[in-house]
């Protein structure tokens, strides 16, 4: 039966913009010469910012041109949408360039049970959720509540379009990818980017087709299809590419299971992954009052915008047969450690583990939908009626509140409790390790959960706690056997009777007959809401959590002689950082991230588990110029910090692949805000490096690697042909004339990877400044 829709909602704001995204997709076919292209280049393509000029420089590679691209939306959780904010309103813009949302999800922590948890965790967070509602506000972002869900369900339920292109201030954004579009997760400084309509760029991704055909039958969800390509393509194998999925085998599935497939492409570390437009994508438009967007969809679709050319070549293609797969269970402490249920239990035994389950976890942004809900309280009822209840603590976290009102309308609420599930607040909690467990701290355990991610301490704190991956359906059944060897297709479970009771495979609806129904519709933020300048934004002046981010000056003074203000000042090297430097190691993370609004406070930890190469040690810096009450050597952001308060502007020297790991903009906003103004590398990770010059610090590379051991600390190195870059010749040669604390002098040859426009942002002092200075011009 067709479900009965919400009531159909405005969505001028949210149906992707299909004309002009056509027009701009045959612009850069001409260029390309017409060639097939797959899905995900169609809808990357069909946003680039200003065709003619991106395709001026050679054409488009996949994996080696930076493409520079105009998402359509914005989306930000609580944690990461402080930083965003705070650059975004250093930007001195009055709006934001596109439509964003904030989602109060990550700051929940799960206790006592939904109701009780949600109110302490406002009254824990008061400050930030105040300060993120304020900003919105003014600005005109949709503000979603503590209460109201997860990010990406909200997002699915609400944004998500096919062949819309849209970033995320979190690493699973590409759940919105069920959708049929490309959803990528970022950090702050590139959100910051869309919101002030600066192009964004990517590099060109690889494309890795998997082609899907069969059917998922009987106990196998489209959760155990990702489970299983997580054990082919392991934590590393979709780095710098899109999986995009095609083939007969897409159609049969629903749209909220094929979320769930794009949700977890973030565990194999794709930028995203996607999926034609499917009757099931326009079903779930249909039924959360979205028939508008699945009309646009179903035109754009009929003119082949919506899938890939016949004949479109992928970079990789994986063959996956539905019907063979059977259900999978990955973990305990990385998402590709895959095995099949029928060989679970062996692979227990094997590995001396005690068969004994602790807890059962249901829910979060990737296993929340009505399906799955449904899905499980089929197995309840059945155990039930069985006389059963769940072995071991059960929790289930609905993904938003319409889904939490929907089951709860629809009984399944109900069937989960009696067997014996605490459902928890519409919230990440548990999933992101916002959960205060009682038992089994400092235990080895194991928990099964339905979420995506299993590293080490990621759910309870506790690195003893082995924390397996399944669907929900799987998960459920072995919370009432309570046993890790438990096979609900060919095991019972013996009855106090002395019968034995056996699961029947699950049986789920994909939409509810009823509709969904909205809840409590105090959680939701007004729909494209107009910003209200007059508010003012929301800071205690002595907040730990929270401050105003200043504006950075620019490195660039009056100057003198041939250096016309043009290069930078002299500059002290801090330190030589020795081999692998991460942003985490830049920038730590554990109980730091309470600090991510405050980058006074958060800049405490700059660089602390980082290894100078003069002596090896961690987190020790040389001050050679210490002062009566100051010693020689301190930690780093001391000596950094030191550095500040005499106003010398300082430079890193550092290894290889430096800033590798994530797009996370503290690693580049801390010591810039010490008043770093220049990294001299062997090579950068590359999303490090862009940020940096985001940020006003001048990334340079060694020509010659062996030149990286001639500079140390307290060494002053000044640039020589900067003037000529910044003034326009841009085949300059760049040098450095190092003096050495002992008075000898050389200098060496540097290369740089700025663009024209990037030298604005340095030269301005950052992108930021850059933009606030055109605003106002
Ligand atoms: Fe939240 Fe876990 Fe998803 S932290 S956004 S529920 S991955």
């Amino acid at each position: 039966a067709t479900p009965t829709a919400l009531p159909e909602k405005d969505c001028t704001s949210i149906t992707p913009p299909y004309p002009k995204l056509q027009q701009n997709l045959t612009t850069i076919r001409a260029l390309l010469g017409d060639r097939p292209l797959t899905l995900a280049e169609k809808i990357l393509y069909s946003h680039v910012h200003e065709p003619e000029r991106t395709l001026a420089n050679g054409g488009i590679k996949r994996g080696e041109t930076y493409l520079q691209l105009s998402p359509e939306r914005v989306a930000m959780q609580d944690a990461s949408a402080q930083m965003a904010l705070l650059q975004f309103m250093s930007a001195g813009m009055s709006r934001c360039a596109v439509p964003a949302s904030i989602h109060c999800d990550h700051l929940i922590q799960a206790a006592e049970g939904a109701e009780k948890d949600l109110q302490r965790s406002i009254v824990t967070n008061q400050e930030v959720f105040d300060f993120l509602e304020s900003a919105s506000r003014k600005y005109g972002i949709e503000f979603w509540k503590p209460g109201s869900g997860i990010i990406h369900q909200i997002v699915l339920e609400n944004y998500a379009a096919p062949g819309m292109l849209m970033l995320g201030t979190d690493s699973h954004t590409p759940n919105a990818g069920g959708l049929g579009m490309l959803a990528i997760g970022v950090g702050g400084a590139d959100a910051v980017d869309a919101l002030t309509g600066t192009p964004w760029e990517l590099k060109a991704p690889k494309i890795i087709g998997v082609h899907l055909t069969g059917k998922l039958n009987g106990w196998t969800t489209p959760k155990d299809l990702i489970l299983h390509l997580a054990g082919k393509l392991t934590v590393r194998g979709g780095t710098g590419a899109i999986l995009e999925y095609f083939g007969p085998g897409v159609f049969n599935q629903s749209c909220t299971g094929l979320a769930t497939v794009a949700n977890m492409g973030a565990e194999v570390g794709a930028t995203t992954s996607t999926f034609p437009y499917t009757p099931g994508m326009r079903a779930y438009l249909q039924a959360t009052g979205r028939a508008p967007v699945a009309r646009a969809a179903d035109k754009a679709a009929a003119s082949g915008f919506l899938a890939a050319d016949e004949g479109a070549e992928y970079d990789e293609v994986i063959q996956i047969n539905l019907s063979e797969l059977e259900p999978t269970i990955n973990g305990p402490f990385t998402p590709d450690l895959a095995t099949p249920l029928s060989k679970f239990g062996s692979f227990v035994r094997e590995q001396g583990w005690k068969d004994e389950l602790s807890a059962a976890l249901i829910g979060s942004c990737t296993n929340s939908s009505y399906e799955d809900m449904t899905s499980v309280a089929d197995l309840a009822r059945q155990a039930k009626k069985a006389g059963l209840k769940t072995q071991v603590p059960f929790l289930c976290t609905p993904g938003s509140e319409q889904i939490r009102a929907t089951i709860e309308r629809d009984q399944v609420t109900r069937e989960l409790e009696d067997v014996g599930a605490t459902v928890l607040a519409n919230a990440c909690g548990p999933c992101i390790g916002q959960w205060k467990r009682e038992d089994k701290q400092g235990e080895e355990n194991a928990i099964l959960t339905s979420f995506n991610r299993n590293f080490k301490s990621r759910n309870d704190g506790n690195r003893l706690t082995m924390n397996f991956l399944a669907s929900p359906t799987i998960v459920t059944a072995m919370a009432f056997a309570g046993k890790l060897s438990f096979n609900p297709m060919t095991d019972s479970i013996p009855l106090p009777s002395g019968e034995s009771f056996r699961f029947s495979p699950p049986r789920g609806k994909d939409l509810p007959e009823a509709g969904f129904t909205p809840g409590e519709t105090s959680y939701y933020p007004k729909p494209t809401p107009e910003p209200q300048p007059e508010t003012e934004v929301v800071i205690r002046p002595d907040s730990q959590r929270l401050e105003i981010l200043q504006p950075f000056p620019s490195h660039f003074g009056e100057g003198s002689g041939n250096n016309r203000g043009l290069e930078l000042p002299p500059l002290k090297v801090l330190m030589r950082v020795r081999g692998k430097c991460t942003t985490d190691h830049i920038s730590a993370a554990g109980p730091w991230l309470k600090y991510k609004g405050h980058l006074t406070n958060i800049s405490e930890n700059l660089l602390i588990t980082a290894v100078n190469d003069e002596g090896g040690d961690v987190n020790v810096a040389f001050d050679h110029e210490h002062g009566p009450s100051e010693s020689e050597t301190d930690t780093i952001p001391a000596v950094a910090k030191r550095l500040k308060a005499r106003k010398q502007p300082w430079a890193l020297v550092v290894d290889d692949n430096y800033g590798e790991g994530s797009a996370r903009e503290h690693a580049a906003l801390q010591p810039r805000f010490y008043g770093c103004a220049a990294i001299v590398a062997r090579s950068f990770a590359r999303i490090h490096e862009t940020n940096l010059k985001k940020q006003g610090i001048l990334p340079l590379w060694f020509v010659d690697k062996a030149d990286y051991s001639r500079i140390g600390s307290g060494d002053v190195i000044e640039t020589l042909g900067l003037a000529d870059l910044l003034e326009g010749k841009a085949d300059a040669d760049i040098r450095l004339r190092v003096t050495r604390r002992n008075g000898e002098q050389f200098e060496i040859p540097v290369r740089h990877t700025m663009s024209a426009d990037q030298l604005k942002w340095l030269r301005a002092g950052s992108a930021l400044n850059h933009i606030r200075a055109q605003i106002t011009a």
